[in-house]
């Protein structure tokens, strides 16, 4: 017997799952119906006259990367903030990342920015987008969880993200837009100005600590992290998504949060 058609609520279950949940357009595209892209032709040639004893043109310099036009008005705008307030603001008005577009949202922070300690993690879910809050998913019940397991809460602790817009469908976000939102975040962070930073899992580590190793190389450790007029004592370990695919690794990271807490102690 031939399988019964799938429903539109089947259909929409299954992309749900997959992680599609947000639509890029207003009108339907079918891509299966698209002609292949054409083939591009060489233009024609310019003919070349050549002249006897031209001297070769010297090597190309490699020169220094230019930062796209987001990135460095992302880094103009952000050391204009004097406060989180003022930051917020400028999140919101700030179009130079495309994320904003697909995003339901700013997720901007929660928790205490009084707090001696900051917890960042890579960007928000879907979730964290309905809320505008960072790590209140099942990520971020496992978050409250491990701090609660050194006396903290949302009290006592400062959260944010590198990213604060939501990628659609959760995908990674790219080191394009990582670069563009990394003045914001680290403008969060002299604005907080928190004794402890804790980077939860490899983007935040990598982005903000400037490591290229992997997590299981660089949790645990202490980094020094610079904001310019003094150094904060920084934490890489694992993310609590991460936890909850491979929770032996919880192990580890309650070392990492003994040896935070020890740091907060003083
Ligand atoms: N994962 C993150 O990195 N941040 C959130 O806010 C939620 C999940």
């Amino acid at each position: 017997m031939p399988e019964p058609m799938p429903t539109a609520r089947d259909l929409l279950a299954f992309y749900l799952e997959a992680g599609v949940d947000c639509a890029l357009s207003d009108t339907p595209v079918d891509r299966l119906s698209e002609e292949p892209a054409a083939e591009i032709q060489p233009t024609a040639r310019p003919t070349l006259f050549r002249t006897a004893n031209l001297a070769p043109p010297p090597p190309p310099v490699d020169p220094a990367p230019v930062p796209d036009a987001a990135i460095q008005s992302a880094r103009d705008l952000a050391p204009q903030a004097a406060t989180l307030e003022e930051l917020r603001g400028l999140l919101d008005r700030f179009d130079g990342c495309a994320l904003k577009s697909t995003a339901t949202r700013l997720v901007f922070a929660d928790g205490n920015p009084q707090a001696n300690i900051m917890f960042i993690g890579e960007a928000p879910g879907r979730d964290e987008d309905l809320a505008g809050l960072p790590f209140v998913g099942r990520s971020g019940k496992l978050l409250d969880l491990m701090m609660a397991a050194i006396g903290l809460d949302r009290t006592s602790a400062y959260i944010a993200n590198i990213i604060p817009w939501r990628p659609p469908g959760n995908r990674d976000p790219s080191p394009h837009e990582t670069q563009i939102c990394l003045p914001f975040i680290r403008r969060q962070i002299q604005l907080v100005d928190p004794d402890v930073i804790v980077c939860l899992g490899k983007p935040s580590s990598q982005a903000i600590l400037d490591l290229k190793d992997g997590i299981m190389k660089t949790r645990g450790r202490w980094f020094d992290y610079d904001t310019g007029t003094r150094r904060i004592k920084a934490m890489a370990t694992f993310h609590p998504a991460y936890l909850l695919r491979q929770p032996i690794y919880k192990r580890l990271v309650w070392q990492d949060l003994r040896a935070v807490r020890k740091a907060l102690q003083g």
